[in-house]
């Protein structure tokens, strides 16, 4: 079994998760090279080749992946290419390095017909093409780094660098009187500066296996978008609940997908903050237009 060493080669650099993990990797001094989409795709394996030659890396740690849940209904061998083919050339390519891998992963690996939190060895079953192919690369992962992979699984991701709910609800509250949002998916809202601190604390522990990693606390896109309008002062927008059914988007989504994250706590020695006291951080940053 290998540690996690240094360089880190942080692959998927420029989208949400991956801009904050850069950050807080070069602030705490890690050696990280970052690459994205225009440096290295995971789905064609010379460029994979090329890019572990010219990063040289000790850890990996992937965070790419075709993240447009409804867009990848639209185009599965696209989605399957990124999410499963991808994985699986990277962990080939960390095994010629002898390199350990942290790769990251969704609840939607779950089906969602639960009513408590998932622990990181229930089944999978998926219910779209996303989730099918993220429990395909998850899988790949395993088989081909059967000792020296990191496989964290999270869910419901905002940050201040991607398309994101808290983002979204905002635009929406300026543009209409009324929003109707979701109130029967139950999740776990995740602030990625959070989960990429939990990332370095993992590779930092020398930890193997799977992990859930969340922040802390359970609610609904309905009860998220109401904290979100009253902490941004924009309580008097008025929000209606809406059934997923009514909503009718392309994608199946699990309607309970709680991660448990005992594990991580044990590891970490403490849980992530609650979800809203990282919404508050969120919404200390000013956006555009704002004074
Ligand atoms: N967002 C969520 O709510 C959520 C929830 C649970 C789990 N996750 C998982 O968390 C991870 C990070 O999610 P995120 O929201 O930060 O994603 P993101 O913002 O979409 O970032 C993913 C990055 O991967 C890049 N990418 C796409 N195809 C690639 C390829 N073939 N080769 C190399 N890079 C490629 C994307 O480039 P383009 O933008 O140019 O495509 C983008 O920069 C993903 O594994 C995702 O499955 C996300």
């Amino acid at each position: 079994m290998r540690g996690f060493e240094e360089p880190y080669l942080v692959i998927g650099a420029k989208g949400m998760l991956g801009t904050d993990l850069v950050t807080h990797l070069h602030r705490e001094g890690i050696g990280t090279v970052s690459m994205d989409v225009d440096e290295v795709d995971i789905g064609d394996p010379d460029s994979v080749k090329r890019a572990f030659a010219a990063a040289k890396p000790g850890t990996v740690i992937n965070v790419a992946a075709l993240t447009d849940v409804d867009g990848c209904e639209a185009v599965p061998d696209q989605a399957f290419r990124v999410n499963a083919t991808g994985p699986k050339l990277v962990a080939t390519a960390c095994r010629d390095a002898r390199c350990s891998l942290v790769h990251i992963s969704t609840d939607y690996v779950f089906d969602g017909l639960t009513r408590t939190p998932y622990r990181e060895e229930d089944p999978m079953n998926p219910l779209g093409v996303y989730g099918r192919s993220k429990t395909e690369g998850e899988v790949l992962v395993r088989q081909i780094l059967p000792e020296d992979h990191c496989i964290v699984r999270t869910q419901w991701l905002f940050g201040l660098h991607g398309k994101n709910f808290v983002a979204t609800i905002l635009n929406l509250a300026e543009e209409q009187g009324t929003l109707r949002v979701v109130d029967d998916q139950h999740g776990v809202p995740t602030y990625t500066p959070d989960l990429a601190a939990a990332l370095l604390t993992l590779c930092r522990a020398g930890a193997r296996g799977t992990f859930h990693v969340t922040n802390s606390g359970i609610t609904t896109w309905y009860g998220f978008a109401l904290r979100i309008l009253e902490r941004a002062g924009l309580g008097a927008v008025k929000v209606d609940p809406m059934t997923t059914r009514e909503l009718g988007r392309p994608a199946p989504r699990p309607l309970y997908s709680v991660l448990d994250t005992t594990r991580f706590v044990a590891l970490a020695g403490k849980p992530l903050r609650s979800w809203q006291d990282a919404l508050d951080d969120y919404l200390r940053v000013p956006r555009p237009g704002q004074d």
